[in-house]
């Protein structure tokens, strides 16, 4: 696997070459350099793999432009419920129109919607300007269907139904100069019966623990001090392997990383959160006091259904363990509202499960039906007015909790990762607490991407207001 993975990268390669020969010699006729714009939709993996796309688009020569006129248009979808969905048909409908001003305009789509057989029909019958359409098993292969497209000048549809190898060392361009995202395992092979990433993610595979280490390192040698360990289940990561590998263990050895400060790491699912990661994370000087920890809901009915594989009493254990092992862990979750069947009293289950974690913060979904989830089919599906009454209940209680915790470090001194200058201010800076609450103090440009020790004065709602300790 290994090996063919490495012929496969020294082959994309030579493609990147070629297709690089190519757009030079377009770059010339047209008497500038070529663009390319990516709109990103979804999540942290969709994020990672536009970066490498980016890197690709880089490496063949094409120049980023914030704008999506531009000549390489690609929108890398996400279709985790409908409205995300949605979206890419509205962004499709005004790069029409752009492409009808710009005729040499390529407009490409990839992503988790485009391996839904539906979608793809649909665009092939109703969208034929769209030049290259591809999934998220073959993200490597882009400069290789450029180079189709610009030599059977037809649409270029190339889709998997699930992965072959992974490939390694392909460049990539990192939004960041001191923090990146790391993918330690792709897919996922839980099956909650809402979700649709199983399908469009394909089987749970991980990256030999040498070749992520090495990719840490490299990126550590570049200036990075924060990694975010990505998968859908990083609690499972390894299993799958030759030699297994925990999670536990994969955090131990990249703790020794020298020169690396923090590591962050999502998502991690309850049923697999182990007492070793526990134990690894109390003793841990590296890895962040947050945790994401989805609950869905709060019923062990629902949870049942939802495929989910623990109860109720198992998660507020979890919880407990937690908080007992990282005393200032901040806990993060995803709930959904409105699964079919759900009564009045599970969702009464949710708001305790809210209640008693206290959350620093949620993230609330209307539950949306996905064409081939075995949810999808069940009887009992709520009624839109009362998931709508649920959810705006929820947010309350979620904003009441966040407002409790949040102001907790108030008069602290703490380490700050500085990220950037205030949005809102130009004078201050804003960085990011271990427990992945926002700070902003008076500051430059000079800070970015340094741990300072600030100390927090003021609390306000979802950030601190803070002062740099000399
Ligand atoms: N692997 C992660 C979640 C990835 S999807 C995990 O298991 O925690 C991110 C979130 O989207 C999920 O946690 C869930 O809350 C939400 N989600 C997934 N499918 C959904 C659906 N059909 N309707 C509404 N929300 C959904
Ligand atoms: Fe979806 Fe469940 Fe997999 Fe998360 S663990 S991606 S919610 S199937
Ligand atoms: Fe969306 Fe795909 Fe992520 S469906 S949430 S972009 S894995």
């Amino acid at each position: 696997m290994k090996e063919q993975g490495q012929l496969e990268a020294q082959r994309q390669f030579d493609m990147m070459e070629q297709c690089r020969k190519r757009i030079l010699k377009l770059c010339e006729r047209a008497g500038r350099p070529l663009t390319y714009h990516i709109s990103t939709f979804g999540c942290q993996m969709n994020f990672k793999d536009s970066e490498k796309l980016a890197g690709i688009l880089e490496q063949l020569g094409y120049k980023e432009t914030d704008s999506e006129q531009a000549d390489f248009v690609l929108l890398n979808t996400c279709t985790v419920r409908e409205n995300a969905n949605l979206k890419v048909y509205g962004h499709l409908g005004m790069l029409k129109s752009y492409k009808k001003k710009n005729p040499h305009m390529m407009i490409a789509l990839c992503g988790c919607m485009m391996q839904e057989e539906l979608v793809v029909a649909k665009l092939r019958k109703s969208y034929r300007f769209v030049d290259i359409i591809f999934g998220t098993h073959n993200v490597y292969k882009l400069a290789e269907l450029i180079l189709t497209r610009l030599e059977t000048e037809q649409m270029v549809v190339d889709l998997w139904e699930d992965a072959r190898e992974i490939v390694e060392d392909l460049p990539a361009v990192r939004k960041y100069s001191f923090k990146a995202g790391v993918n330690i395992m792709f897919g996922c092979n839980n099956f909650c019966s809402y979700c649709i990433v199983p399908y469009v993610r394909g089987r749970e595979r991980s990256r030999e623990p040498e070749d992520i280490i090495r990719e840490i390192n490299q990126l550590v040698s570049d200036g990075v001090v924060e990694v975010m360990l990505l998968g859908q289940n990083v609690n499972s990561y390894g299993k799958t392997l030759e030699q297994p590998v925990s999670f536990a263990e994969l955090l131990q050895r990249i703790e020794q990383i020298e020169g690396l400060q923090r590591i962050r790491f999502m998502t991690s699912h309850p049923k697999d959160l182990s007492e070793d990661l526990i134990e690894v994370m109390r003793n841990s000087k590296k890895i962040c006091r947050h945790m994401h920890l989805p609950v869905q809901s709060g019923s062990t009915r629902l949870l049942e259904q939802m495929n989910r594989r623990y109860t109720k009493e198992q998660y507020l254990e979890l919880v407990d363990k937690l908080k007992a092992a990282v005393p200032d862990i901040s806990l993060t979750t995803d709930i959904i509202v409105g699964f079919p069947g759900e009564t009045e009293e599970d969702f009464q289950e949710t708001i305790d499960v809210v209640r008693r974690v206290e959350y620093d913060s949620a993230y609330t979904f209307i539950y949306s039906r996905r064409t081939g989830t075995p949810a999808a089919v069940m009887e009992d599906q709520v009624p839109e007015e009362v998931v709508k009454d649920r959810f705006q209940r929820l947010l309350e209680v979620v904003a009441e909790c966040s407002a409790k915790r949040t102001g907790r470090l108030e008069g602290e001194i703490a380490e700050v990762l500085v990220e950037g200058i205030s949005e809102q201010d130009s004078s201050m800076v804003t960085g990011r607490l271990s427990n992945n609450l926002l700070v902003h103090f008076p500051g430059t440009e000079e800070l970015i991407g340094q741990l300072v020790l600030v100390r927090l004065e003021e609390a306000r709602g979802f950030y601190y207001i803070g002062a740099r300790i000399q």
